[in-house]
C-alpha cells in the first residue's frame, strides 16, 4: 500500500505549533479537574500527556474535542480557535481520537467501524446519504478504500470482514486506532492505548505509533500510564497534577523533576 490515501501532512516536519492550550480551566461542582493548562504541541512531535488517575488528561482531551466546554482559556490549532466548534465539526478539522473506554459498535465489522471514522472526515450528510447521489456513491467508495487502507496500515486487513466483538483486546484496540487513522487527522489524540496489552502488544503498539508520526505525518498526543511507553516515544512530556501542569520538557528532563517524581509517590503508580 503507498501512505498516501492516509497522508495528513505534506512536506518536512516544522517546529510550528499546531495545538496550543492557553489557561484552560475545568471544574466538576467543586472538583477542580484543569486549572490554567497551558502547553503547545509542535508539528510532527509525538508528546506524552501523564500524571496520576484523576489528574486531568481525560477532561482536557475532552474540551479539546469539545465534548466539554471549558469554563476559560482557548485552545488553537493551527492558531485557529476551536471555542465555537461543535463537537461534530473536529474530524473535519483534523483532529482523531481514542477513547479510554472501549467505543467500538460490537455487532459491525471491522472495515464497517472504521469506516465510521472516516465519515466523519468526508464530505457526505445524511441528506446526501438518503438521496444516495452518484457523486456520493463514488464518495462512499473513497471512504471503503480509506478505511481499508488504514486497516492495513495497522495490520487488520485480513480481519475487515470479522464482527468487531469478535476480536481480541489488543485487535479492537487496534481497530479503534484504525478508525481515528481514517479521519485522517493531522493530530492524533491517544487515551491510554496501552491499557490493558501484554508486554509484546506494547511493544508492537510503540512501533505503531512512532510510524503514523514518522510515515504519515501525523502529530500525536498521547495520555499513557505506561512510562517505559511514553518515555522511549515521546519528544516532549507534560505533566498534569490535580489539574495542574507541574512539568514540560524533554522526557530525560521530565523523569529527574522533583515534583514529578513526588506527584507519583503519591499516588498507587
Ligand atoms: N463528567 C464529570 N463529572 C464530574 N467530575 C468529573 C467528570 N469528568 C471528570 N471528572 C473529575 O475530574 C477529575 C479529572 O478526571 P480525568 O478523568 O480527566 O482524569 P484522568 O487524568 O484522565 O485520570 P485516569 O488516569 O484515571 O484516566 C477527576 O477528579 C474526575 O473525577
Ligand atoms: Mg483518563
Amino acid at each position: 500500500m503507498t501512505d498516501r490515501p492516509l497522508a495528513a501532512a505534506d512536506g518536512p516536519h516544522t517546529a510550528d505549533p499546531l495545538l496550543e492550550i492557553a489557561d484552560v480551566t475545568m471544574r466538576f461542582g467543586g472538583i477542580v479537574a484543569l486549572e490554567a493548562v497551558t502547553f503547545s504541541v509542535s508539528q510532527g512531535r509525538i508528546v506524552g500527556l501523564i500524571g496520576p488517575n484523576g489528574a486531568g488528561k481525560t477532561t482536557l482531551f475532552n474540551c479539546l474535542s469539545r465534548l466539554y466546554r471549558p469554563m476559560r482559556g482557548d485552545i488553537r490549532l493551527n492558531g485557529r480557535s476551536l471555542n465555537r466548534c461543535a463537537p461534530s465539526d473536529i474530524a473535519a478539522l483534523g483532529v482523531g481520537r481514542t477513547f479510554q473506554a472501549p467505543t467500538l459498535f460490537a455487532s459491525m465489522s471491522v472495515l464497517d467501524n472504521v469506516k465510521v471514522g472516516a465519515h466523519a472526515r468526508g464530505a457526505n450528510t445524511p441528506l446526501t446519504d438518503a438521496l444516495s447521489l452518484p457523486r456520493m456513491r463514488r464518495e462512499e467508495h473513497e471512504l471503503e478504500q480509506i478505511a481499508r487502507a488504514t486497516l492495513t496500515f495497522v495490520g487488520l486487513d485480513q480481519m475487515a470482514a470479522r464482527p468487531a466483538a469478535n476480536l481480541s483486546l489488543g485487535a479492537r484496540k487496534r481497530v479503534e486506532l484504525a478508525r481515528a487513522l481514517a479521519v485522517q487527522p493531522s493530530l492524533l489524540l491517544l487515551d491510554e492505548p496501552a491499557g490493558g496489552l501484554n508486554h509484546t502488544e506494547v511493544a508492537e503498539l510503540g512501533a505503531l505509533v512512532r510510524s503514523i508520526r514518522d510515515r504519515l505525518g501525523i502529530t500525536v498526543l498521547l495520555v499513557e500510564h505506561h512510562m517505559g511507553l511514553v518515555m522511549g516515544l515521546s519528544d516532549q512530556v507534560v505533566v498534569l497534577n490535580f489539574g495542574r501542569v507541574i512539568a514540560d520538557g524533554p522526557p530525560d528532563e521530565v523523569r529527574s523533576n522533583p515534583a514529578v517524581t513526588e506527584a507519583y509517590l503519591g499516588t498507587r503508580h
